[in-house]
């Protein structure tokens, strides 16, 4: 062991366990894939300013859990805490919006970094797949992107996860359902930091955990009520469209996401074998981020699923992924002509697309058999100098435990053949 560990909050993705992270990550994304999302990659860091303007300067997030640091050549920058803003400056940056083919559909998946207090499923260090929809309002892509959400959790065989759904309102009805709210919160009996949230970001109020907040918020005014019409047709749009498609949700008023840059529909998706940190994935419309960090007016929606409580998830259902293996042919040489020739083998295998391995280090016939045993090899190929002297290999079917003599220059087509 060296002297150095994984930072807090931290851990690594090792095998066999990280096959089960891409898998998450390619069922995660292959929706999107196919719905017309284009990828997109952004860097780490961004500017800090991105993060406070676009994620929210009241926000716990840019507050108390961003990584921001100054370099030295004078740059303020920050690890990103979530991938929307940069999304979207990238776009705006490369004028994709302007090239007349609106929405711009984007995904991505990467890491992403925030200074949390470390518990199971809350990392500092995490990764997401997440898909935007750029600058178009039309109740059917937050439809659409619901949808493809469920489809993903649904493919990799998840069950007990639950959509919770809401409307944050708009420009118009918030403010006013902000001050409503603001002259119920002020009346009750809070401590300091949450009578300074009132003021800050009202709504988060509503989403205090702890229960003697809980039991003074019944009988708070709720933003449901309050929505303008334009609001309210739009969101009942969007769980007709979710609904036809079979796709079950919860209305949950009191959902309030920890981004500031929310407009009209926002959901989470929660897991209930997870416990405190339940959310695997959540999202929702942020018609005004653009103007926010500079760009035009460009509704927008999307959402970002969290990929290690993905897997969490698996665990707690009891779900494993049916994973191909790795390795389809083993190769054992027993001695130096065997070594060449084989070696050859696997490269010519390789080539052909079939996944191959080969037994390094000059093991002896027990130890290199224990190695493809782990590899998880369908076939293992094996040759010693009397095999070669007859101008054979021996072919081992692992399955049945069948073994045979196969000519050197037919095994490749022999292999192709089995593993068709
Ligand atoms: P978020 O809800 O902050 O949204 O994060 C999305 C998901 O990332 C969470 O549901 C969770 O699964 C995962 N996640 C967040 N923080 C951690 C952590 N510390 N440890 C492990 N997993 C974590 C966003 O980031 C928005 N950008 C989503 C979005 C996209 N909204 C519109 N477009």
């Amino acid at each position: 062991m060296s002297t150095f560990k994984a930072p807090k909050g931290t851990y690594d993705l090792l095998p066999p366990d990280s096959a089960t992270y891409l898998a998450v990550r390619e069922a995660i994304a292959a929706p999107l894939r196919n719905s017309g999302y284009g990828y997109v990659e952004t860097p780490g860091f961004e500017n800090v300013e991105l993060f406070s303007r676009g994620v929210g300067e009241s926000t716990d997030i840019v507050t108390k859990e961003m990584y921001a640091f100054t370099t030295r050549g004078g740059d303020q920058l920050a690890l990103r805490p979530e991938g929307t803003a940069s999304v979207l400056r990238a776009a705006l940056e490369a004028n994709l919006h302007k090239a007349g083919n609106l929405p711009v559909k984007l995904w991505y998946s990467g890491s992403y970094y925030r200074y949390e207090r470390p518990q199971k499923g809350r990392y500092r260090h995490f990764s997401q797949v997440g898909a935007e929809a750029i600058g178009a309002e039309d109740p059917a892509l937050d439809a659409e992107l619901i949808i493809l959400a469920d489809q993903a959790y649904r493919s990799l065989g998840l069950r007990e996860f639950r959509i919770l759904l809401n409307s944050l309102g708009d420009k118009e009805c918030r403010p006013v359902y902000r001050a409503a709210l603001q002259d119920f919160l002020r009346g009750l009996d809070l401590d300091e930091e949450t009578r300074r949230r009132i003021d800050i970001n009202p709504l988060r109020v509503l989403d205090d955990k702890r229960d003697d907040v809980q039991k003074q918020l019944v009988g708070a005014p709720m933003l449901r009520d309050y929505l303008c019409d334009a609001c309210k047709a739009y969101h009942e749009q969007v769980r007709e469209l979710i609904t036809a498609e079979g796709v079950a949700y919860e209305d949950d008023p009191k959902l309030v996401r920890g981004l500031d840059y929310y407009t009209r529909t926002t959901f989470e998706f929660v897991h209930d074998g997870l416990g405190a940190q339940s959310a695997v994935g959540g999202g929702g419309r942020y018609d005004g981020l653009s103007e926010m960090i500079g760009g035009p007016a460009l509704p927008s929606v999307g959402w970002a699923l969290g990929v290690d409580r993905t897997v969490l998830a698996l665990e707690a259902e009891g779900v494993t992924l049916d994973l191909p293996s790795a390795t389809s042919v083993f190769a054992v040489p027993l001695g130096d002509e065997a070594r060449r020739v084989l070696f050859a083998k696997v490269t010519e295998l390789r080539k052909a697309g079939i996944a191959a391995d080969f037994s390094y280090g000059g093991k002896g016939l027990k130890g290199a058999m224990k190695n493809a045993n782990r590899s998880g090899a369908r076939f293992t190929v094996v040759a010693g100098e009397r095999d070669l002297a007859e101008g054979v290999v021996q072919l081992k079917d692992m399955e049945s435990g069948e073994q045979e003599a196969v000519a050197v220059e037919a095994i490749v087509g022999e292999l192709k053949a089995r593993l068709g």
